[in-house]
């Protein structure tokens, strides 16, 4: 197998690639990243010297790099090997995106640049270059919200933030491009991940660095919003399983079956962290939070036969243990340039 992996310096693609490399030895991966402030090279030090694997620094929107990378020619012209043809990717993993909500109602352009114009340069370049899959990660925020029951893949899309539209912008030309073209186009709409690697604006990261840094933790709203979560590697294995066995055209979602409220975590956290629950800091509500996401998860588990492994208490000491045992990498993170992106947010609510 041969992947352009998009995306790959963040959270999940960073999760997947060592998932693959760990799974699948022989597969060669490329990784496209444009590093924005969420793309991190320090989390793939160990594979980045590895045979087969390959970093690429660039932006999907740039039809050039993308044209490039998918004819095989890039590494052609970068002398590396004669025999294009043997360079050309044969699946695209799309998970490059601009992918926070409240980044989003501050300015959603880069959303609309990376998210839904990105994603068309790379359905346009693997259309041309004969990719023979094309896996679209996803989202559950595309359906919006839900008060009782659970979302199939046929529900309607009804999505609330800047950043979901774009997503389920994306989604809509990746069908498209199935129906118009028959682009072997496989959608997954996952639910909230958990685990290491994750960029401390997202809720568990943040509430876990700040209560290490005995500072308090925002609470939008009443906190009593719920999300479905799921431990990064048990997504990065129902990816995997998309890879091989997902049906072209088809969406399938993927979900963890922990639905929590953001109380129900804070709270667990602080007690594992031993730390007051005095920590906790209502703030202002985020503009048209979604109430509530769940997904009906039937189709990946009876057709292809994934299922979770991660019970969430397992997961979430998983990642409590990591960010206690990487400290270094999160403390620059919160040092550099989001430590003011963060002061000014909090500052608003
Ligand atoms: P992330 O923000 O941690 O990482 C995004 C990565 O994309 C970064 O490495 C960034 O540098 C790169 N990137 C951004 N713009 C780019 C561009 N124009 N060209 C190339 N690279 C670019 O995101 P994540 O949480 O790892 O999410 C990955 C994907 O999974 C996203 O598409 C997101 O919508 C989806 N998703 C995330 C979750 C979640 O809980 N985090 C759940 C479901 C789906
Ligand atoms: O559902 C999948 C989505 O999950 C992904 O598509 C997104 O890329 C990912 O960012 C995530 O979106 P959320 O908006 O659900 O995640 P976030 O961590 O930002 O927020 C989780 C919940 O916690 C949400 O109800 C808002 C709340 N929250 C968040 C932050 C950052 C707080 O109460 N306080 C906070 O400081």
């Amino acid at each position: 197998m041969k992947l352009l992996v998009t995306g790959g310096a963040g959270f999940i693609g960073t999760n997947f690639i060592r998932h693959i490399r760990q799974e699948h030895p022989d597969w060669q991966m490329t990784n496209l990243d444009k590093l924005t402030y969420a793309g991190n090279l320090e989390n793939l030090k160990e594979i980045q010297d590895q045979p087969g694997y390959r970093f690429v620094k660039g932006d999907i929107a740039d039809r050039k790099i993308v044209d490039a990378l998918l004819s095989g020619e890039y590494f052609a012209a970068n002398s590396l090997r004669p025999n294009t043809r043997d360079l050309r990717p044969s699946i695209v993993v799309n998970f490059a995106a601009e992918s926070h909500v409240d980044r989003s109602i501050l300015d959603a352009s880069p959303f609309i640049e990376t998210n839904v114009k990105g994603t068309q340069v790379l359905l346009e370049g693997a259309k041309k270059h004969g990719v023979q899959r094309f896996i679209q990660v996803s989202t559950d925020e595309v359906y919006g919200s839900i008060d009782r029951g659970r979302f199939t893949e046929e529900s309607t899309l009804s999505p609330s933030s800047p950043y979901s539209a774009s997503k389920a912008a994306a989604d809509l030309l990746c069908l498209a491009y199935f129906k118009t073209h028959h682009l072997p186009v496989v959608i997954t709409r996952c639910t909230n991940n958990l685990g290491p690697y994750q960029f401390p604006e997202k809720l568990i990261p943040l509430a876990i660095t700040n209560a290490l840094e005995d500072k308090p933790i925002p609470i939008y709203g009443d906190g009593l919003n719920v999300r479905d979560w799921i431990f990064v590697d048990d997504h990065c294995k129902a990816l995997d399983v998309v890879i091989q066995k997902g049906k072209p055209g088809e969406v399938y979602n993927v979900g963890g079956g922990n639905e929590k409220t953001n109380l129900d975590i804070i709270r667990k956290l602080l007690e594992l962290l031993n730390k007051p629950q005095s920590l906790m800091q209502f703030v202002t509500d985020r503009p048209a939070h979604d109430r509530r996401y769940a997904l009906d998860c039937a189709r990946i588990s009876t057709e292809l036969g994934w299922k979770p492994a991660y019970s969430f208490e397992k997961a979430l000491s998983a990642t409590v243990d990591w960010y206690l045992k990487n400290e270094p990498w999160w403390r620059s993170i919160k040092s550099g340039e989001y430590a003011r992106y963060y002061e000014e947010m909090y500052l608003k609510r």
